[in-house]
């Protein structure tokens, strides 16, 4: 008798019927303690969504390819508002519950520490804006406007429209298809794989083949005129205008393939299959740089702001933050090499464009970056004194150290995660403590060092 438990309980075990724990529900970050989720990785995302442009409705299917990082009896995504009909892991049926922006999900067999598993979300409504600390000047995620719908979400916004481990820690693959009415045209991250036409409707597949945190993903829907420009042994780049805008938004977004150059010269190679800038049919008074597809407003297309969202596809996308407290990471090196790229082609002063921000941030006060609070991720000091940040080391490592500095950092984190930490370690072993001491009271200190 006690054999045969013994038995049994030994067979279920080696099955892969073992309890497991739940999943954390969430990944501990400084500021999103609750964003992201813990017990997996997700390796790719298959996003389907049909899209009512009138309504602004969806119906949708998320399909999720994760590895187990422990034994697991219930895992989380995140997901915010929208009705959930159905979920399904491996192909079973999931018992399922939300509670704030979070799913939680119980599979009918618990997951085995190792293994790989798919989830499948299906869910539909009215996409909901997110309204997020760390960005007091939009609502994030699926909005809506006269014309177009629109995704920006960083950091939080993406739950607004698929499930996902929503942390940039957790970076996947994405396949991304989107089915809308005709005459709107749709555009989303990476290559266009796959293009049909049925029933009035036209679906358009989307490959992103390199990792990307769920906050770079995208989606826009309009009446946009899809503009090509070949370029010998560069990336792929195409730019979505209004259809019928004047010729002078085209003509701003020509600049593209110079910039990229110009990075690749200072980083390396592009690090994507494709670029290119989305710019809506309206204002926006910011940028976002989405992987491979920026959006702009109509009012943000200018060489600069062109620049800094190219920028960050090398820093911040492909090299990105691994907590939301050090966004100085993405937003201060994008700041500094926009500027540099200003000076070497637009005549821009470097050192004068330097002088006035220090002026500006001492006059106004300019919380030091690295110890900022959840509401200033955004702040003008983070970009222009984590721009400064890295002038004044420019100035104390020369020309060739800093470069050598600019690309070993990239280099080492490129396709993955990075912190301050793992930059100063860079720092310190190309240009020695007095340059990492520089830097470290630049980024902690207050008040602000003087030029
Ligand atoms: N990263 C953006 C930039 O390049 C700023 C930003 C953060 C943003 N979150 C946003 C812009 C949300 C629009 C919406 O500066
Ligand atoms: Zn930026």
């Amino acid at each position: 008798m006690t054999l045969v438990v013994l038995v049994v309980a030994l067979l279920g075990s080696a099955c892969g019927s073992t309890d497991g724990e739940p999943g954390s529900e969430g990944l501990g970050d400084s500021f999103y303690p609750n964003l992201g989720n813990g017990g997996y990785d997700v390796l790719h995302y298959d996003i389907d969504l049909d899209i009512d442009p009138e309504a602004n409705t969806i119906q949708a299917l998320t399909t999720i390819i994760s590895r187990a990082n422990q034994d697991l009896s219930t895992f989380n995504l995140d997901l915010s508002g929208l009705t959930v009909a159905e979920v399904q892991v491996n192909g079973s049926g999931a018992e399922f519950s939300r509670s704030g922006t979070e799913l939680v999900i119980k599979p009918a067999d618990s997951l085995v520490s190792g293994t790989e598993f798919s989830t499948s979300v299906s869910y539909s409504g009215s996409p909901e804006p997110v309204v997020d600390p760390g960005v007091p000047f939009s609502t994030l995620g699926w909005l809506h406007t006269e014309g177009a719908i629109y995704t920006v979400s960083e950091p939080s916004g993406s739950m607004s429209w698929f499930p996902s481990n929503n942390h940039p820690t957790d970076k996947a693959t994405f396949e991304i298809r989107i089915t809308v009415p005709a005459p709107s045209t749709a555009a989303s991250n990476g290559i266009l794989v796959e293009e049909s036409s049925a029933d009035g409707c036209t679906t358009t597949t989307w490959r992103m083949d390199d990792p990307m945190a769920a906050y770079l993903a995208a989606v826009y829907v309009g009446d946009f005129e899809r503009i090509e420009t070949k370029q010998p042994g560069g990336p792929l780049i195409r730019d979505y205008v209004p259809r019928n805008s004047p010729a002078e938004i085209a003509e701003a977004l020509s600049v593209t393939p110079q910039v990229i150059g110009y990075f690749e010269d200072l980083l390396g190679p592009y690090p994507f299959d494709a670029y290119g800038t989305i710019v809506m049919p309206h204002t926006l008074g910011f940028a976002l740089e989405n992987q491979t597809l920026s959006v702009h407003g109509r009012d943000t297309i200018d060489p600069l702001v062109i620049a800094h969202e190219i920028a960050h596809q090398w820093l911040g996308n492909s090299s990105t933050l691994d907590d939301w407290s050090e966004t100085w990471l993405h937003e201060g090196f994008a700041t500094y090499l926009s500027i540099m790229y200003m000076a070497e082609y637009h005549e821009w002063d470097l050192g004068e464009q330097m002088d006035q921000w220090h002026g500006r941030l001492s006059d106004t006060g300019a919380v030091p970056p690295m110890e900022i609070e959840n509401s200033e991720m955004f702040d003008v000091s983070v970009y222009w004194r984590g721009a400064l940040t890295l002038h004044a080391l420019r100035g104390l490592a020369g020309e060739t150290v800093f470069s050598d500095i600019l690309r070993t950092h990239y280099e080492r984190s490129a396709d993955g995660n990075t912190n301050t930490a793992e930059f100063l370690a860079v720092v310190t072993q190309l240009a020695g403590s007095e340059a990492t001491d520089l830097v470290e009271s630049w980024l902690y200190d207050d008040p602000m060092p003087p030029m």
